[in-house]
């Protein structure tokens, strides 16, 4: 009798516990933070000298500010626009962002890539008003979207591009440089687009969907940074890690290599746990993120 009691009552505790954890997969993808973080210095080839200033001192004299967001998922993103484009002028406000960049995946039903274009077309607008530039790339889950209807989006994308900006910070040129993602299917490594003939700059920043992509950097890829979403950080993480070793079939994911910040192949490389959630509107223990980003020049 007394051991009936004893099991009922910790089968219900274990029960409540469930229940509690599945109502706050629903709730975590409503919690919005912010990941600052200033990056390592780094020199791996994909500048060529455009900081004279700091030339042979190896002291960075200025830094590019980076805001990254990535994996909207749109329908099951509930960060709406306003409250991203609050964050935006917040930072902005505090140093002014030399660029804020999209990282992919609009979208996870294509058809339905109107609604990503609608919210990304909401930031693009306040960007506009704050005078900040707005770049992008797709993700894996854009490559069904038809280039002409990306085209009408109000965003820059890097395709295969390379661009000059200088810093606020220090008046230094770098290049943004993007590649766009070939899918899963018949995976293809972009080459990463080169300098323009000429351009002097201090540090080439690569936009690449997918991490992995430092893994199958060819001799002629030079780039110093490379900024990246698309692993969710696992989004609903498990005792086991099965969500790396079953579901996903990245290879980072698999070297322990799921979030944040860190040097491979003499790059630094920079992934953020985006901001939407794909297949379930859920999230465990990893929380939406947006990154802004000190990259020293
Ligand atoms: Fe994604």
């Amino acid at each position: 009798m007394f051991g009936n009691i004893i099991i009922d009552t910790v089968l219900t505790i274990i029960l409540a516990l469930g229940v509690i954890l599945l109502i706050w997969t629903f709730v975590e993808p409503h919690i919005l933070t912010v990941r600052r973080e200033v990056l390592p210095p780094v020199d791996g080839n994909g500048g060529n000298g455009g900081n004279e200033c700091a030339a042979g001192t190896g002291v960075p004299r200025g830094s590019a500010r980076i805001f990254f967001f990535s994996d909207l998922h749109a329908e099951f993103c509930f960060i709406s626009p306003a409250r991203l484009i609050a964050v935006i002028e917040k930072e902005h406000k505090a140093r002014p962002l030399d660029a804020v960049v999209f990282g992919g995946d609009i979208i996870n039903n294509p058809l339905k890539h109107e609604k990503g274009k609608d919210y990304l077309s909401k930031v693009a607008e306040a960007l506009k008003r704050l005078g900040i530039p707005f770049y992008g790339v797709t993700g894996n889950h854009d490559v069904m979207i038809p280039a002409s209807e990306l085209e009408g989006y109000d965003i820059r994308w890097l395709h295969g591009d390379c661009t000059i900006l200088e810093s606020k910070d220090g008046s230094i040129p770098f290049a943004l440089a993007g590649v766009r993602d070939s899918g899963r299917e018949c995976r293809v490594w972009y080459d990463v687009p080169a300098l323009p003939e000429g351009q002097a700059v201090s540090r080439k920043i690569l936009i690449a969907h997918n991490p992995d992509v430092v893994l199958h950097m060819k001799d002629t890829d030079t780039c110093d940074y490379i900024i990246s979403g698309h692993i969710h950080r696992g989004q609903i993480r498990t005792p086991f890690g099965i969500e790396f070793t079953v579901l996903r079939k990245d290879d980072l994911p698999r070297q322990k290599v799921i979030t944040g910040t860190h040097i491979i192949n003499g790059k630094c490389l920079h992934i953020s746990d985006g901001i939407g959630c794909v297949r379930l509107p859920m999230r465990f223990l990893c929380l939406p993120q947006v990154s802004v980003l000190d990259i020293p020049l």
